[in-house]
């Protein structure tokens, strides 16, 4: 079994990104400048925005956080959007999810100005993406194949198994392995919750991405031997034994499913870090074509 240890490879990716800085200051040009806004305080997100900042500062970008409280209009997200679609300064910027309850989450992402748009969450890119277009691919999917292509993993020919449909993970990344490319060419089947005996189509894949949120949904019983697991859960479960009160899980039983497996990703240290390293990516290419 090999670990594909996305820590490891995040940080290289970071180290190749700190490289093209360099080399823009040293050429006197404008670092990349990613704008992350907030609305309200969940935990989760917290953190991850927190995570995103800090990743900035590590590679030499310029980072701006805006955090705004949880009672916040959607009039008022919007006009933020606005200026930030109109701040030049700004090379793309991130509106982190889940939204409160009282905002329109796809009005909002519409609103992104498509060119800035480095989560690649807006109609326009996601359907440049389907197409095989120039777009920004979504932060985790694009994580996911970085790391199936730097650990040569062969997805030509396989049959991958995406287990959840969500607009961020399951949707985009059943799109972006059925296409030509490195860490494509798979035959995909796209399972969510009203799929028929899931375990039947699971114990058929050679490669599986469970993206669910489900904590240790995917068990040994699942899979069959030499299978490659993506796993993209990170749910909080309570922990009374550690200091936070509570412990990561991922979507898989690791320590079952990881004795059948040839590949699998560990929760933490897995697709989490992938994800910010590839935001960073975008927005370094946001920078590169809005010059
Ligand atoms: N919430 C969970 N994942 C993401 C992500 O990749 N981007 C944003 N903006 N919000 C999220």
């Amino acid at each position: 079994m090999v670990l594909l240890d996305g820590k490891k490879t995040a940080n290289d990716i970071k180290d190749e990104i700190t490289i093209s800085v360099n080399e823009m200051i040293d050429l006197g040009e404008k670092v990349p400048h990613l704008a992350a806004v907030l609305v309200g305080s969940d935990g989760a997100s917290l953190t991850y925005v927190g995570s995103k900042v800090r990743a900035c500062e590590r590679v030499g970008f310029n980072s701006t956080l805006i955090e705004l409280p949880e009672t916040t209009s959607e009039e008022k997200l919007l006009k933020v959007i606005q200026d930030l679609n109109g701040n030049n300064d700004i090379d793309g910027f991130i509106v982190q999810l889940p939204l409160p309850k009282h905002i329109d989450e796809q009005k909002v992402l519409n609103a992104v100005n498509p060119a800035k748009d480095v989560d690649g969450f807006h109609p326009e890119n996601f359907g440049r993406m389907a197409l095989e277009m120039e777009s920004f691919i979504p932060a985790t999917p694009y994580g996911i194949l970085q790391l199936l292509e730097r650990y040569q993993v062969i997805t030509k020919g396989k049959h991958t198994v995406v287990i959840g449909r969500s607009h961020i993970v399951g949707r985009p990344m059943s799109i972006l392995m059925s296409q030509k490319g490195p860490a494509g060419n798979s035959t995909v089947t796209l399972t969510h919750s009203h799929t028929k005996n899931l375990s039947e189509i699971t114990k058929q894949a050679d490669i599986i991405i469970v993206a669910l949120g489900v904590p240790e949904f995917l068990k040994a019983s699942m899979v069959k031997d030499g299978v490659v697991i993506v796993d993209v859960g990170i749910s909080r479960v309570p922990d009374d034994t550690k200091p936070r009160g509570y412990t990561i899980k991922g979507d898989v039983a690791f320590d079952e499913v990881s004795k059948k497996s040839s590949f699998i990703t560990p929760v933490p240290g897995g697709v989490g870090p992938m994800t910010i390293a590839m935001l960073l990516k975008n927005t370094l290419i946001a920078r590169k074509r809005n010059t």
